[in-house]
């Protein structure tokens, strides 16, 4: 016999708002519907070196089109941007890299910047997504205009500072002279208005950032004569400069303050906005159809690479759904989740005739998309996804929002405005509470229900049952909730770790337990690293560690790219939000992975045993 623990300890109390501000980078204008997200193109490509590149389904190709009048691009094609990209870990070797360019000129710069390899292209032309770029695709550059002047404008990395709204018309700007010291500011400056400064080489322009942000002022940056806009980003903290930080170019940041010694008041009326032009990115997924490769949040050529790795990922997934002998029960297809979807069903097979057929596996196939073709059309948080199954077992339920039950069975994340995730989670320790029936002969009956909270999201969701031949263990025979008298959910609370025993009986002739372990932190907690221990008898030499197994889940919690890292796992890269932070156990447009493990050793078959957990975060440093 095989007895299995779950573990559904929910720490969910919160939304996790982590941005500072709901608007962020416009969307680009869907101007036709020509080509649409996911259908097929053909093309053939010419490139530099002579080949011809044709849509040949087999593996992801990711287009870039430069225009150097776009500052985020310009970044894009910055030296440091080019070999940090080229050093990426996981390079998406599988995918071919596109270049092209709007003028003749830029596409020589492209050639002289872009390092030859076999995976980065150059063509003059890019048939027929040239089309959709120019028609369908668009993209926004963000504009700075003074009833004199209007210019392009590079954003303060979204890590760091907040985002302007996407049109922010006519806030007075102030004259904050070089901006390098705090007696340089006006004091009369209205809260949503903006202070223009030139540091003018007398301190960084991320200096000049943070003395502004000490006096919470919004601030426009002139960059010096001669150099080209760069990122101002503070790495002191997460969200470190609490104010509206952008960059303008020499020129025009000078006309501006020119323009003050000509006025009547003591500011100009300003307008933070954006142009709509031809667009620069697309994608093609291993199967040859259109993708959108996402939001343009952080300017480096690594979001190429994070949309890349995810289309490899992508291509995996669908390899391995397409090629493993499975049997599917399907349970929704395309459900709104607003606030909850749910179905009850009757299984076509009995437990018997699953295990009389060998199959060991039981895995969630979940696809998350919204109403609409393009990420644009989709919801902006995240929030956390819950799927339960009540199937007859008749225990106890707890929880506090979406997530945390006891009758809880899978957890994902929705991501920032992208319609894109598809995951398959290993659940086979939940069995018996599906197949929860006394006689196993008898198929189960389960009111299947899977929510989010507050916003629009389609769910498609099926059961796989598998012979996977990496497992050795059968499915298990038992599955026991665990609950403890202390359901306090705040990792960060001081009494978390008080009273978190269960006391549980393992069946004489068990041959294997397993702890499963479904944990994330959120609100105060998403940005708190953390490390979820059990241990077993009071046998405080053995830990069962969340550290040992899923180290960079929960210890990466806060860092800048901790999530970005996780594309390669199936993280949905270039969201609307500040999706490349490291979070408490989950990344945004991700499934939760349980923590499992074989706790045999530490438990006595045909003894009463207890378990106690308890939670180590470390300090928060905000
Ligand atoms: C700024 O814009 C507001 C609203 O459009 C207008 O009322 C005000 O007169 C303008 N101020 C200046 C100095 O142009
Ligand atoms: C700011 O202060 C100056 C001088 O005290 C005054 O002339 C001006 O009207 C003030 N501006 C605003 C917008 O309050
Ligand atoms: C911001 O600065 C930090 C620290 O220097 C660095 O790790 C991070 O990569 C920078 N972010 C960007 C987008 O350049
Ligand atoms: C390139 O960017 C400039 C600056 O915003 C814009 O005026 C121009 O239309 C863009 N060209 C193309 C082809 O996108
Ligand atoms: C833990 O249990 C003790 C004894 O029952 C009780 O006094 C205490 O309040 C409990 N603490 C928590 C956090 O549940
Ligand atoms: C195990 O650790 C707990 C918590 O530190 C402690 O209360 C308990 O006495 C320890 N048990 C043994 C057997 O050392
Ligand atoms: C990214 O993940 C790799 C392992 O896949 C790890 O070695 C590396 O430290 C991680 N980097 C960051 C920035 O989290």
């Amino acid at each position: 016999m095989i007895s299995t623990l779950p573990l559904s300890l929910l720490t969910t109390l919160l939304l996790s708002l982590s941005t500072l501000t709901a608007a962020s980078i416009p969307p680009a204008t869907f101007l036709n519907s020509d080509y649409v997200n996911n259908q097929l193109i053909s093309f053939s490509i010419s490139t530099t070196t002579g080949e011809t590149i044709t849509n040949d389904n087999t593996s992801p190709i990711v287009f870039m089109k430069y225009n150097s009048s776009d500052p985020f691009s310009r970044l894009m094609l910055s030296e440091d941007s080019i070999a940090d990209f080229m050093s990426m870990s996981d390079f998406p070797s599988k995918t071919t890299f596109v270049f092209s360019a709007y003028t003749p000129s830029d596409l020589s710069t492209l050639q002289s910047l872009l390092p030859s390899s076999p995976n980065i292209l150059i063509s003059f032309s890019l048939d027929t997504i040239d089309t959709l770029l120019s028609n369908s695709w668009t993209s926004p550059i963000l504009t700075l205009s003074t009833p004199q002047t209007t210019t392009t404008r590079l954003d303060c990395y979204y890590g760091s500072c907040a985002w302007p709204d996407e049109q922010n018309i006519d806030l007075p700007l102030y004259n904050g002279n070089s901006g390098c010291s705090i007696s340089d500011y006006p004091t009369n400056t209205s809260s949503n208005g903006y202070v223009i400064i030139y540091p003018n080489g007398n301190c960084s322009p991320t200096d000049a950032a943070k003395v502004a942000s000490k006096l919470s002022v919004n601030v426009v940056v002139v960059q010096n004569e001669g150099e080209e806009l760069e990122l101002i980003n503070s790495s002191d903290d997460v969200d470190g400069l609490n104010i509206i930080a952008t960059m303008i170019g020499f020129s025009d940041g000078t006309h501006i303050i020119e323009s003050f010694e000509t006025i009547e008041n003591d500011y100009v009326n300003v307008t933070l906005s954006y142009d709509v032009v031809p667009g620069f990115f697309a994608s093609v997924n291993a199967g040859g159809r259109l993708l959108e490769v996402g939001w343009e949040k952080i300017p480096t050529l690594k979001m190429l690479g994070w949309a890349a790795q995810w289309l490899e990922y992508k291509s995996n997934l669908d390899n391995k759904l397409a090629e493993e002998e499975a049997l599917v029960v399907p349970i929704f297809e395309e459900d709104l989740m607003q606030e909850a979807a749910s179905v009850t069903m009757t299984f076509p097979f009995s437990e018997s005739e699953l295990r009389e057929e060998g199959f060991n596996s039981m895995k969630i196939e979940f696809a998350l998309g919204c109403d609409g073709g393009l990420d644009q059309d989709c919801s902006i948080w995240d929030h956390c996804i819950t799927l339960t199954a009540d199937c007859g077992g008749g225990e106890e339920k707890f929880k506090n929002e979406p997530g945390g039950a006891t009758d809880e069975v899978g957890r994902w994340v929705t991501s920032f405005r992208r319609g894109v995730g598809h995951f398959l989670t290993d659940a086979s320790p939940l069995f018996k509470k599906i197949f929860a029936n006394d006689n196993t002969d008898t198929p189960p009956t389960c009111t299947f229900k899977i929510q989010t909270e507050g916003e629009p999201w389609r769910a498609t969701l099926s059961l796989r049952f598998t012979k996977s031949a990496d497992k050795t263990e059968p499915l298990p025979t038992q599955t026991l909730p665990i609950v403890y008298e202390n359901m306090e959910t705040k990792f960060a609370g001081k009494n978390y770790n008080e009273n978190r025993t269960f006391e549980f009986d393992v069946p004489e002739g068990t041959t294997k337990v397993l702890l499963h372990a479904i944990v994330t932190g959120h609100g105060e907690c998403e940005f708190l690293p953390s490390s979820h221990q059990w241990v077993f008898n009071e046998n405080n030499g053995t830990v069962f560690s969340s550290s040992d197994i899923a180290y960079s889940s929960y210890m990466l919690a806060g860092t800048p790219f901790g999530c970005a890292n996780r594309t390669v796992e199936g993280a949905v890269p270039n969201e609307h939000g500040t999706w490349y932070y490291g979070r408490g156990g989950w990344c945004d447009g991700m499934d939760v992975k349980p923590l499992v493990f074989d706790v045999t050793s530490e438990v006595e078959i045909g003894a009463s045993n207890n378990l106690r957990e308890t939670r180590t975060a470390a300090v928060a440093t905000s």
